[in-house]
């Protein structure tokens, strides 16, 4: 897709990015919301960027990711606000997928608000606010994307608070008993996702309602996670089974429920998700597992990670590869091209799964849009495992995903 065809676009995108900046969207108690901490969206190019359409220009069009895996499963990408700080941003977003999940802005630390839930004065009932997600929200709507709910209940970028006695920031704070907690837990379920349904209907078309409840070093049943998880120490292993059963009863029917984890071809881990996916499916309470996938260059292999998607997909649930990225440190020529065919190996395998019906996928989302954004950055050292150089540039590995026959595989 050529940008030129893109401009009538913009046209919306304007109006979207006017109301995101300016903050006029009110909350379900009618609190207004407070202006988003974000650089205001620029229709001028940045330095990177005016060489990325020099070259985009010159070089004609690049593949669109989506068009080409149309026939087997979308093709995501998880940004935060500031990638969509500019049209150039947004317009290559645009250009090559068709689905977005937001990489922090629909986690409970970012839906939640404390004062609200003081304020409001209901011991069961956490007050949302969605202000940080409009803009993903928008954006996603306004261009025609799909976006993944990402997510309901996780142990992690959850605020303690959540879990205390009038919703005290008190690290010693006692907690709360497991009845009032459930009915927390309902209602802040039931909150974001109406928030969504209402503001945005037929916006989103899947939930990951839990977030990596399974350690394979646990001792407890399943090996469920324990350590640092206020969900489990308050409500005990039901906790799973109650979000699923919240989001089924508040989730518009066509909105698929997932479980999604990370490292899910640890064999301690896939057997456990198995088991945990199938119990819930008996009682009609999962749609679909979510394998994270952060993955290396040499693990896992090829073979064990298709055998995982393969065995999940025997429980006749959808399989979502919902945070793709291939963390690779090294950034010459020769290290980008080995990446280029990993990633070609990575799709070239989902696409064999979909196309013989192994594995229902229906959506691969990459887990970042340039490399010196990538969350792999944050643990230290350089990393560039994504598709798109700082200067968003297609990236070999661009074309290792687009299955190129530049990028010849040994
Ligand atoms: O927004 C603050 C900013 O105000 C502050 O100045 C800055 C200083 O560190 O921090 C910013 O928050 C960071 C946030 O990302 C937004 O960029 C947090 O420190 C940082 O911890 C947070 O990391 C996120 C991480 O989840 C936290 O768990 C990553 O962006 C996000 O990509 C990552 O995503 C997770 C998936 O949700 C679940 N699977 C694993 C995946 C990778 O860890």
């Amino acid at each position: 897709m050529k940008l030129g065809k893109l401009t009538k676009r913009w046209l919306c995108l304007a109006l979207c990015v006017l109301l995101c900046g300016c903050g006029t969207v009110d909350t379900e108690n009618g609190t207004p919301n407070e202006p988003v901490d974000e650089e205001q969206v620029s229709s001028m190019p940045e330095e990177g960027e005016r060489n990325f359409l020099e070259q985009y220009e010159k070089d004609g069009t690049l593949p669109c990711l989506s068009d080409l895996y149309a026939d087997n499963f979308s093709i995501g990408i998880a940004i935060e606000r500031t990638d969509l700080s500019t049209q150039v941003k947004q317009e290559l977003i645009m250009s090559q997928f068709n689905s977005i999940t937001c990489g922090n802005e629909m986690k409970a630390d970012y839906t939640l608000s404390r004062d609200k839930s003081v304020q409001y004065g209901e011991e069961d009932y956490p007050v949302v606010d969605m202000t940080k997600a409009e803009p993903l929200l928008m954006f996603a709507s306004e261009s025609g994307m799909k976006l993944r709910g990402h997510t309901l209940v996780w142990f992690s970028q959850t605020p303690r608070w959540l879990f205390a006695e009038g919703f005290s920031d008190d690290l010693n704070a006692p907690l709360v008993s497991k009845e009032l907690m459930l009915k927390r837990m309902e209602n802040y379920i039931q909150q974001v996702i109406e928030y969504c349904n209402e503001n945005y209907p037929g916006l989103i078309y899947a939930w990951d309602v839990v977030n990596e409840a399974i350690e394979p070093s646990s001792t407890e049943e399943n090996h469920l996670r324990v350590d640092e998880n206020y969900w489990y120490e308050v409500i005990g292993a039901e906790y799973i089974e109650k979000a699923f059963e919240y989001a089924r009863k508040y989730a518009e029917p066509e909105q698929k429920l997932y479980y999604n984890d990370y490292n899910c071809y640890d064999k301690t881990k896939t057997f456990a998700i198995y088991d945990m996916a199938e119990a819930l499916k008996e009682k009609g309470l999962i749609d679909g597992i979510g394998l994270q996938s952060h993955i290396g260059m040499t693990y896992p292999s090829i073979s064990d990670y298709e055998y995982t998607i393969t065995k999940f997909g025997q429980l006749g649930v959808e399989i979502q590869i919902t945070e793709l990225d291939i963390s690779q440190e090294d950034n010459s020529e020769e290290a980008q091209m080995e990446l280029a065919q990993r990633y070609k190996r990575v799709f070239q395998m989902y696409k064999k799964l979909d196309d013989m019906q192994l594995a229902d996928i229906t959506n691969v989302t990459i887990w970042g849009f340039t490399d010196d954004r990538s969350w792999l950055r944050s643990k230290g050292g350089p990393n560039y495992p994504l598709l798109f150089d700082k200067d968003f540039n297609a990236k070999l590995a661009f074309f290792g995903a687009a299955m190129d026959d530049s990028i010849e595989l040994y």
